[in-house]
């Protein structure tokens, strides 16, 4: 397995859930950013409230760490009080796993499916009608091709989230009636998130300490936590306690974390791109195999960032390094020329 980065956005072994489960906002109220998301759910929970109806269902896309789950809660909570029946794409492997979850269901529970664009073919199709009408047509083997028999669940709402919209069926995308996609925050937000968890986790620091923690946080929440506790470890090992700016400058130094939040792994892709192949564009497989590292990893958990910060850009030859990668990396910038291009067409 890969050695763990500490600024990835993914969910990590070394992560402690109590502490993370702690820094969860469980109230609308308390979420910061995503204020369009936020708004739009306050008036559809009320509504359905006030109508007695089920939430419509409800996708929730974007990069991992953003809040995806944290909100499916707070949603759950907001309706009914009850936390939400949670399960995952790869979780269920056939419809008899989904089957037994949604039987079990009550009216108006939330039920969570994580990576949704996970979900085996089969398992999806068959949650069509559950989807639309609250029915199950299940079939059971047998026979002559068997029997189906079908039958009315109970209303409640189905949260699903995705890192990859783009992966998913229109058939199920279209069966969601509210769909809400989260982007980076900025860092005004993630200094906001940041002293609400400094203050829970009881950690004294100065504003500009949390900024700084919040700059090197790639707009993702889940990542500023993280750095906040390395920060703290680094204050209580190596100082008084206090979370100073220096040391949030030193103690992520020693994380090899550069100012603008990348680590080694972003640094050595940006390298590789500019000098094994003069910038580019080169081929995500390509840049995997001088790299070492799994195409999925580049692309889910290195490039949404360096494409967000602009230092590379997708075009349909490949990936290429812009500028401001080359300023950062303090490498001289040589532009591309019709001859690199014309040369590429013989190489
Ligand atoms: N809007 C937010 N406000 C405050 N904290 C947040 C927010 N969004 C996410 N977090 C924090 O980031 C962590 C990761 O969020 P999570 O919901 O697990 O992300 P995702 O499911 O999108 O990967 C949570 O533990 C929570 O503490
Ligand atoms: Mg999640």
């Amino acid at each position: 397995m890969a050695r763990e980065r500490v600024i990835s956005a993914e969910r990590q072994n070394r992560d402690n859930d109590a502490v993370n489960f702690a820094l969860r906002p469980t109230r609308l109220d308390d979420i910061t950013g995503q204020q369009q998301v936020v708004e739009q759910l306050r008036i559809a929970i009320e509504a359905a409230r006030k109508r007695s109806e089920p939430l419509e269902h409800i996708l929730l896309d974007g990069p991992p760490g953003l809040g995806k789950t944290t909100l499916a809660h707070v949603i759950a909570t907001e309706l009914n009080s009850r936390a939400p029946k949670i399960t995952s794409g790869p979780a269920l492997t056939k419809t008899s796993d989904l089957m037994s979850v949604l039987t079990n269901l009550e009216k108006g529970e939330v039920l969570f499916i994580d990576e949704v664009h996970r979900l085996p073919k089969i398992v999806e199709e068959f949650l069509y009608p559950v989807m639309e009408d609250f029915r199950v047509d299940y079939t059971i083997e047998g026979g002559l091709g068997g029997r189906t028999i079908s039958f009315a669940l109970q209303q409640f709402t189905l949260i699903g989230a995705t890192t990859r919209a783009g992966l998913l069926s229109a058939a199920i995308r279209d069966r969601f009636g509210m769909r809400y996609h989260f982007d980076f925050y900025d860092e005004k937000d993630l200094t906001t998130i940041l002293e609400r968890s400094a203050g829970l986790l009881e950690i004294s620091a100065s504003k500009d300490a949390l900024r700084a923690i919040a700059s090197r946080s790639r707009g993702t929440p889940r990542v500023a936590n993280r750095l906040l506790r390395r920060v703290r470890d680094y204050a209580q090992v190596r100082a008084d306690g206090e979370v100073t700016i220096d040391i949030v400058h030193d103690g992520l130094e020693i994380q090899r974390i550069d100012r603008l939040g990348l680590d080694d792994l972003d640094r050595t892709y940006l390298t590789s791109l500019i000098e094994v192949y003069g910038g580019g564009p080169a081929g995500i497989e390509a840049l995997a195999a001088t790299t070492g590292q799994e195409r999925d990893t580049l692309e889910d958990v290195v490039e949404p960032y360096l494409l967000q910060l602009g230092f590379v850009i997708r075009t349909r030859q490949g990936r290429q390094a812009t500028e401001h990668a080359y300023k950062h990396l303090n490498v001289p910038f040589k532009a591309r020329t019709p001859a690199d291009d014309q040369a590429d067409l013989f190489s």
